[in-house]
């Protein structure tokens, strides 16, 4: 079974600074064999708002799987955000915008979605899809397959009226969870909404034969919140089963509880919820 740990939105410059401490110790104590962090490390992309990321993953003392989000690019200073909106980034964060990870279990591949003509929408372009499927297609049908970008794939259907009009899927998802499908991809990771939610691709996607995960994390540590509290997944992964973990900050802020689980298991059509339970 592997653990991975999946944060996002950090925010660092809009960050709940007494979350962090219980969230590292936490983290040493749950011990994944990776985190993955979504996008979003920084408000506004400031060298000093860097730093204290960098610092934080650092801390952190785990092999890192990270996708820049759209807050990781500059916002107001123009120049920058056209001529190298990936600067600090690149050198704070990761000198790779396209992350790749693999063993004999499982590949990760990172999309990043952020772009910058667009301020907080994202996009996947046809190169980018093409470059996943070159990767995808030489993989092991046993290897388990996840996906991480930033922008989501699905919306939670809960809460936040206030931000409805910016709630929106990643551009291109659905010829990209098309492609995608004929390489039975086991699982989308994404965070941007600050909205925790764990679903799966049949209902906004409908391919027969093909089920998935979409995991959104929560914001892990910002004040930037969107009616719920901080939090994060824990998922744990076998070739039959997959379980996704969700803690939540508790009240008195000194540390995350596990608020609910989830569980899914690998049938003919793809991964399906608590199909044990179903008679
Ligand atoms: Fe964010
Ligand atoms: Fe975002």
């Amino acid at each position: 079974m592997k653990t991975i740990v999946h944060l996002s939105d950090l925010h660092f410059g809009r960050v709940d600074y007494k979350r962090i401490k219980p969230l590292v110790t936490l983290l040493q104590k749950i011990d994944p064999e990776l985190i993955v962090i979504s996008g979003d490390f920084t408000q506004r992309a400031k060298e000093e708002e860097f730093i204290e990321a960098k610092k934080f993953i650092e801390d952190l003392k785990k092999p890192l799987f990270v996708v820049p989000g759209n807050h990781d690019i500059p916002l107001y200073n123009i120049y920058r955000r056209f001529r190298s909106p990936f600067k600090k980034y690149l050198k704070f964060i990761s000198s790779d915008l396209s992350p790749y990870y693999q063993d004999k279990d499982i590949a990760i591949l990172g999309i990043n979605s952020v772009r910058r003509f667009t301020i907080s929408s994202g996009r996947i372009s046809k190169k980018q899809i093409k470059e996943a499927e070159s990767r995808l297609e030489k993989l092991d049908d046993k290897i388990l397959k996840i996906i991480v970008c930033h922008h989501p794939f699905d919306l939670p259907i809960k809460k936040d009226t206030h931000h409805k009009h910016t709630h929106k899927v990643v551009a291109r998802s659905k010829l990209v969870i098309k492609k995608f499908s004929k390489y039975k991809v086991d699982v989308f990771l994404s965070g941007h909404l600050h909205l925790q939610h764990v679903g799966d691709t049949t209902i906004r996607y409908k391919i027969k034969d093909f089920q998935s995960l979409i995991v959104q994390a929560g914001t892990a540590i910002s004040i930037r919140r969107r009616g719920e509290p901080v939090s994060f997944n824990v998922l744990k992964l076998t070739k039959e089963k997959i379980t996704v973990e969700t803690f939540a900050g508790n009240h008195n802020e000194s540390t995350y509880e596990n608020i609910f689980t989830e569980t899914f298991f690998k049938t003919s059509e793809g991964w399906r919820k608590n199909i044990s339970q179903v008679n």
